[in-house]
């Protein structure tokens, strides 16, 4: 949008994220599960993921990743009028996680609220805050993605539970005019979903339904297939948004399910896999958290440099999914 001062974008000015402090091995689960090491690396390329303790919760994760991103921006939390918090695995059924963040982080008075889409949380919860940033009701936000996934496996399934991990990531995001063709910040944005997919990836219990919590229930195989597919689709919708082609891009942020999906989108698109950040490995599929979890690794290992073209895209349980880019 513009308004009288130019082109408002919303800008990502700094990143930050939170994990669990207990890392837990392939190896281990093959402890008490019919798995291997073999197995799971083969087909995921997952080798730990961190398990949340006793004390550590979807709130404690958030808080610790959006203080990470409010040093790193250099912004006071008090300046924060927007939190907006992604997540399937909130601390209670109400109220929203975020309301239990701002109370923390001691940001009181602005907007926060919830978004639900699981694993495309998080481009779900940056499309609606740069929305809310480029219409002026607000000026600068949390978008955070945390998760504690590891309170809702069926820890016998071994079709699941070795798939999955907790933690958080966030960004803070400001509203800024600028001019200049190559401002930085949110480019451009797709999101979609498909309600006729939503038992392929659920959780067997809600509160109106069994007043139950429930356990997540994956029929993978198919899961598998629609993300190839959806998730090129979105790619290409965004880059034709903008005019640019996958050459254009300097990193593909993806979420974080399964190494096997990353590489079939980035070779979908003749993407080096160079430009692909990949924490599967040691994250597991975290959710929400999987993508600022990656970005904020990125940022923070020196790959994503100021002035860069970043694309963000994730699918999950709904089926939702969605694609954004970024210039940071
Ligand atoms: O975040 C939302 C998006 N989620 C995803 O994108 C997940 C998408 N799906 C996937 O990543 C893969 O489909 C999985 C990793 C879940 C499964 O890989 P797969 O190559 O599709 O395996 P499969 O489900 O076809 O299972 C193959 C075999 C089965 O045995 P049989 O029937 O061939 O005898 C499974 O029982 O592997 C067996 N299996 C296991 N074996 C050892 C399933 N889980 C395990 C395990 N350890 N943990």
């Amino acid at each position: 949008m513009t308004d009288s001062a130019g082109v408002r974008r919303s800008v990502i000015l700094g990143t930050g994220s939170a994990l669990p402090v207990r890392s837990v091995s392939n190896a281990e689960l093959a402890t008490q599960l019919d798995t291997s090491d073999e197995w799971i690396v083969t087909r995921t390329g997952i080798r730990s993921r961190h398990i949340a303790g006793e004390g550590e919760t979807t709130s404690s994760l958030a808080t610790a990743a959006a203080r990470a991103a409010l040093t790193a921006a250099g912004v006071e939390a008090s300046s924060i009028d927007l939190i907006v918090l992604a997540t399937a695995t909130p601390d209670q059924t109400f109220p929203a996680t975020a309301t239990i963040v701002q109370q923390q982080l001691g940001c009181l008075g602005g907007i926060a609220f919830d978004v639900a889409a699981v694993c495309s949380g998080f481009l779900y919860a940056l499309g609606v805050a740069d929305s809310m940033l480029r219409s002026g009701m607000a000026k600068r936000a949390l978008v955070i993605g945390a998760e504690t996934f590891s309170r809702i496996l069926d820890w016998e399934d071994r079709a699941t539970c070795v798939l999955f991990g907790d933690g958080a990531g966030a960004v803070v995001l400001s509203a800024q005019d600028n001019e200049a063709a190559d401002a930085p910040g949110i480019l451009a944005t797709r999101l979609h979903a498909d309600g006729t997919h939503n038992q392929l990836l659920f959780v067997d219990g809600g509160p109106s339904t069994t007043g139950t919590v429930g356990k997540l229930r994956m029929k993978g195989k198919e899961v598998f297939r629609h993300a190839v597919t959806n998730l090129s689709a979105v790619l290409g919708e965004v880059m034709d948004d903008v005019g640019m082609s996958p050459d254009d891009i300097d990193w593909l942020v993806p979420h974080q399910a399964n190494a096997r999906i990353l590489e079939a989108t980035a070779r979908k698109l003749n993407m080096s896999p160079d430009k692909v950040v990949m924490t599967v490995d040691r994250h597991a599929n975290t959710s929400a958290a999987s993508v600022p979890l990656a970005l904020d690794a990125a940022v923070r290992d020196g790959r994503i440099k100021p002035g860069q073209l970043v694309m963000l895209e994730a699918m999950g349980g709904g089926f939702t999914w969605g694609a954004s880019l970024v210039r940071m």
